[in-house]
């Protein structure tokens, strides 16, 4: 399961997003927000930072205005590697070599073609491993006070 969540700068995004994995048959899971009103993002990202990391979802999709303020809430739950990405070579890049388990978009940044290139890529990119697992464990280093 994908676990999608947006606030209203992200919200033309996510239901693009959305739209592409019910096309798909890619299940999901709509954490919100379901509309254009305006709402605090950090409540969304935390529901989609939690799926995850509990398991329910594999990874996650989480759009803003930016991508930026939703990524900074999402990564402040352990283990979680969320990632803005604005064009097609971060959005491999980040599967690749940082493991990242939410992509990250924004709706006043990039269109929603653009969106669900990046989200279908994010999607089909599998991690290197090897010296970038390294790396990652050293994220996680940080994260106990280890670092
Ligand atoms: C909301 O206006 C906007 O600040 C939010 O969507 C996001 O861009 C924050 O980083």
């Amino acid at each position: 399961m994908i676990a999608l969540g947006c606030d209203h700068g992200g919200y033309r995004l996510k239901e693009a997003v959305k739209k592409y994995l019910e096309e798909n048959q890619i299940e999901y899971h709509d954490y919100g927000t379901y509309s254009e009103e305006s709402v605090n993002y950090a409540p969304y990202a935390a529901k989609v930072g939690h799926a995850v990391m509990n398991g329910e979802a594999k990874c996650g999709i989480l759009c803003c205005g930016t991508g930026i303020g939703i990524s900074i809430a999402a990564n402040k739950i352990r283990g979680i590697r969320a990632a803005v990405c604005t064009n097609e070579f971060c959005a491999e890049m980040t599967r690749r070599h940082n493991d990242a388990n939410i992509l990250c978009m924004g709706g006043r940044v990039i269109d929603e073609d653009m969106a669900v290139k990046l989200a279908k890529i994010f999607l089909e990119t599998p991690f290197d491993g090897g010296r970038h697992a390294t790396r990652i464990a050293e994220i996680a280093a940080i994260e106990r006070g280890e670092l």
